[in-house]
């Protein structure tokens, strides 16, 4: 995506060969234009499947979700990675390794919200080793929906998460795929050797 792509290069800053900052419209301050053209385009890209229900992690998550979910039409349900005082019902969880952090942390969503008759689109901001995905993958199998399969808006293609869920069988559609950081530099997966 275009516009995106010109954004990280724009306001993103490497912090290092792993890690790129994208505080000023994604992770802190969020730009709600580029959420939308974020949300139109998983729409486009998702169009033929019948979803019912948009699935997303706490907290970056959430804007491309909800702006996804407003031109679907449908719902968007957040598993919470801290348990809240009113989340008294039937809680499908799942442990989700940090590599980074290097500890587990369990990320739950209410039974109540997922059923058999979901087809899900899994939404995050960023994949990296892909544990967040796939602790949201485990929750929704968990709860008998379907899965369409995972819309990030940046994929760290060094990493390995989104081979990991495709080795799973899941569709991942990426809307920026970084190759590398090297350099202080981003470089898309596109413009350098496949
Ligand atoms: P990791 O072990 O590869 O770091 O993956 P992990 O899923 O544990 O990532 C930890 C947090 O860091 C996640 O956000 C993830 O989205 C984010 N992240 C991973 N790589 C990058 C990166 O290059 N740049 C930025 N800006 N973030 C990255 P989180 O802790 O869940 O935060 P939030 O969703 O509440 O904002
Ligand atoms: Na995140
Ligand atoms: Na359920």
């Amino acid at each position: 995506m275009k516009r995106l792509q010109e954004k990280m290069k724009q306001d993103g800053r490497v912090l290092s060969e792993h890690v790129l900052k994208v505080d000023s419209f994604l992770n802190h301050q969020i730009d709600p234009l580029l959420m939308k053209e974020i949300g139109e385009e998983f729409a486009n890209r998702f169009a033929s499947e019948k979803i019912t229900k948009i699935v997303t992690l706490e907290s970056s998550g959430i804007a491309p979700s909800v702006m996804t979910g407003l031109v679907l039409g449908v719902p968007v349900v957040f598993a919470r990675k801290r348990q809240s005082l009113t989340m008294t019902d039937d809680l499908l969880t799942a442990n989700v390794y940090s590599f980074t952090k290097e500890t587990a942390n369990r990320i739950a969503v209410s039974n109540a919200f997922l059923s058999v008759d979901d087809h899900v689109l899994i939404i995050d901001d960023f994949l990296a080793n892909g544990q967040a995905a796939l602790g949201l993958i485990d929750i929704v199998r968990q709860a008998g929906s379907s899965i369409a399969g995972v819309g990030i808006v940046i994929e760290k293609s060094f990493q390995n998460g989104a081979q990991l869920l495709e080795q799973e069988g899941i569709r991942v559609e990426s809307l920026a795929r970084i190759g590398s950081l090297k350099e202080g530099e981003i470089q898309f997966k596109e413009e350098g050797p496949q």
